[in-house]
């Protein structure tokens, strides 16, 4: 990476990522090439562009959303997503195949960018099937689309690593973070440019002039202090290597309490990052009746017993996403609490007569 441009908030900073697929094909003499695509149940914000990038329709009812130049490809989410009998890398293959048609359909000389989060977030905390981003980008380098890797969650540390992005092997062409920039007590966020678009920018500044963005807020010392102090913190103390140990300890504990409970379809996550999707029937892939609102009150339970954990929008999810400090005992403690918090909505839906 070559470039830093600060914004305040991860929304803005993926304008300013879309702004730059822009800039940069009209540069190279591609004027057409301005199509982004993003994955349904990305998240990237809520402002306009980012707004459609995030590929969630309750962000674009009755908002005149998404805009016509964004375009959404299917969700990288095996566990509802596959075919019968389909194994991860076979699903990862076929998204792969999807995006290329989709590319195809649009005509490569219209597609500028792809944007996705190494790991989805707001969309469940869903990591990458195998083989998922290694299909992508073999496509995206044969289309010549730029990749633009949401790091806002991801970045600095929450995987284990310092980036999402060196977790999964992803080599993105720019790169947006915020979040855990400044531990998110000061708003400050960037899109990092690589050199492959920076070069072009620099050549092309000279014929059209300098790129015309910028807020009065870009760069704020505040935020700047704030971010310098926090990743001396994160180097130090080694919060990505804290992320990792305590991590795999976190993850192998929800298995164990969580993988075989009649309520749970899916137990997944990577790192300090981790969710539990509930069921009706394990056996068939069946969701709970939406009206159960089971999601939401595990999520209260958990509340109730002093634990946040969210219940994410995109079926009954329980998110948790605990400080990069976080030890072995905490996340022990973490699990006890939520396994109180599902066993006593479980014990409800029982006692209420759903089959389960
Ligand atoms: C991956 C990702 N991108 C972008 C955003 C938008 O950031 P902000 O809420 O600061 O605008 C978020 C926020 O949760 C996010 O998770």
């Amino acid at each position: 990476m070559s470039k830093v441009f600060y914004g305040m908030s991860g929304s803005d900073a993926n304008e300013t990522q879309a702004k730059l697929v822009w800039y940069y094909n009209n540069l190279r003499g591609k004027p057409s090439k301005k199509k982004i695509i993003s994955r349904e149940r990305g998240y990237h914000g809520c402002s306009i562009v980012s707004g459609s990038m995030t590929g969630m329709s309750f962000y674009h009812d009755h908002m005149d959303l998404p805009l016509p130049q964004i375009v959404h490809t299917g969700v990288p989410h095996h566990y509802w997503g596959r075919n019968p009998g389909e194994t991860e890398r076979e699903f990862s293959t076929r998204r792969g195949e999807e995006l290329d048609q989709l590319i195809e359909r649009l005509g490569p000389e219209n597609v500028g960018g792809f944007i996705g989060e190494p790991v989805l977030g707001t969309g469940g905390i869903t990591p990458p099937p195998e083989g998922y981003w290694q299909a992508i980008q073999a496509v995206l380098k044969k289309h010549d689309v730029l990749l633009i890797a949401d790091e806002v969650i991801t970045g600095f540390g929450r995987t284990g690593s310092m980036f999402g992005s060196q977790h999964y092997g992803i080599e993105p062409d720019l790169v947006t973070i915020a979040k855990g920039l400044t531990s998110a007590y000061f708003p400050l966020s960037a899109a990092i440019v690589g050199e492959k678009v920076y070069k072009v920018m620099e050549d092309g500044a000279d014929k059209v002039g300098a790129f015309s963005h910028g807020y009065t807020y870009s760069g704020h010392p505040i935020g700047a202090a704030a971010a310098n102090a926090v990743l001396d913190i994160v180097e130090k103390e080694d919060l990505p290597g804290n992320a990792r140990d305590v991590g795999a300890f976190f993850q192998a504990q929800l298995q164990e309490k969580f993988a075989q409970l009649p309520i749970v379809g899916e137990v997944r996550g990577v790192g300090l990052m981790g969710a539990l999707e509930f069921v009706a029937d394990r056996k068939n892939r069946k969701r709970f009746d939406p009206s159960l609102k089971v999601g939401a009150r595990v999520s209260k339970a958990a509340r109730d017993r002093g634990l946040i954990a969210r219940a994410m929008p995109h079926g009954d999810i329980l998110g948790f996403a605990p400080p990069l400090v976080t030890t072995k005992g905490e996340a022990e403690e973490i699990v006890a609490l939520a396994e109180g918090a599902v066993r006593s909505v479980m014990d409800d839906l029982v006692r209420d007569g759903e089959r389960i």
